[in-house]
């Protein structure tokens, strides 16, 4: 019968060898330890044998169950392991494998003007600003010392929400899309503490006649600066500073008096041309972004109107402010070498693409 048991736990241990599946090791298992298992078998006929047999077969016949059933558990955790490798194996994934598309994205010309911009005036100590492309008559026009039925507003062509939302709203509530980014000034002072020292970038529109340098929709970015002994000389010593950093060392700025209903005194600014380098002309004929003056206007600015500080509850005898509101599509263009910053709208991609 001790022959009889080595050999049934050689066939096991041959037959479990042979094993590569986990109901195959389920097979096994119940072939030998289960219902009708084979050493139940053998131990049939224990009954026939003497007591001291009986005992000498007995703790064998327990001490390979015993052998069989880790034999079992060892097999079984091998299965795993083997399956997790080979799932692990096809499902690898190759991290430094190069994705083939060479159609990456870029950022647009104006997206990368505005975040140069925003790192030049954040260098200098100022902080971003955002505000509502809806934006109401008060903060638009009339906090701006632009007020109901003023000329002033002639200026800025205006697309008014419709009336069925605007006719049921008093003057100063009436909805519009912002036509600059100067109402954030406004919504700034009114908000926060002094020293003020803001740039606002944004989206702004207009009910324009488009041409080479206009469009009916745009970026501007608008600045802000109000504190004690705020002067014109920091605005000029800025916008100086941020302009070489942006075009060359070589931009020339240009001061021009001008008449904004906010500022006082006001001052339009233009930049040296970067298409026909202040030349007027572009391989013989006129330049088209300077209409041949070789300057180009870039932007309004001024020490901020009294009228307007008071209107947000700073004195003004005490507190002064410089502002300045440039055109980013202006600059791009300037930038990049764009004859008409319409063109960043046309949405070509052969125009994108060189950026
Ligand atoms: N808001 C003006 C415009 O859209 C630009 C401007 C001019 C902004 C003078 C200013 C400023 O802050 O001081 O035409």
């Amino acid at each position: 019968m001790k022959e009889q048991l080595d050999i049934l736990g050689a066939d096991f241990m041959a037959a479990l060898a042979e094993v590569k599946s986990a109901e195959a090791l389920k097979e096994l298992e119940s072939e030998y330890l289960g219902k009708k298992w084979k050493l139940k078998a053998i131990l049939a006929g224990v009954k026939d044998l003497s007591i001291e047999d009986k005992k000498t077969i007995g703790v064998a016949a327990n001490t390979m169950k015993n052998d069989f059933l880790s034999a079992l558990a060892n097999k079984a955790v091998e299965i795993e392991e083997a399956y997790f490798a080979q799932i692990e194996e096809k499902e690898a994934l190759d991290v430094s494998l190069q994705y083939p598309s060479k159609n990456l994205g870029h950022k647009h010309p104006i997206s990368h003007t505005t975040e140069l911009l925003e790192d030049i005036f954040i260098s200098l100590g100022f902080k971003i600003e955002d505000g509502p492309q809806v934006e109401d008559e008060l903060h638009n026009f009339d906090k701006l010392n632009i007020p109901h039925n003023h000329p002033a507003r002639d200026v800025w062509d205006t697309f008014w929400v419709s009336d069925d939302i605007n006719d049921s709203k008093d003057i100063g509530e009436r909805l519009l899309l912002r036509t600059h980014t100067s109402p954030v000034q406004i919504r700034t002072m009114m908000s926060q503490e002094l020293p003020i020292k803001i740039v606002v970038p944004g989206r702004v529109f207009r009910y324009e006649q488009e041409d080479a340098r206009h469009t009916c929709n745009f970026y501007q970015l608008e600045g802000l600066v109000v504190g004690e002994w705020v002067t014109f000389g920091d605005l000029k010593w800025t916008l100086d500073t941020v302009m070489k950093q942006l075009l060359g060392e070589k931009t020339e700025l240009r001061f021009r008096p001008s008449i904004f209903p906010f500022t006082e005194p006001s001052a339009e600014v233009d930049v040296s041309c970067q298409i026909c380098s202040g030349t007027g002309k572009v391989k013989g004929k006129n330049c088209s972004m300077c209409s041949a003056t070789g300057w180009v206007e870039l932007l309004g600015s001024g020490m901020v109107h009294p009228t307007v500080l008071e209107g947000c509850w700073i004195d003004s005898k005490k507190y002064s402010g410089f502002a300045f509101g440039m055109g980013i599509d202006r600059i791009a263009a300037q930038r990049f070498g764009v004859s008409s910053s319409r063109m960043f709208y046309q949405n070509k991609l052969k125009l994108n693409e060189q950026f």
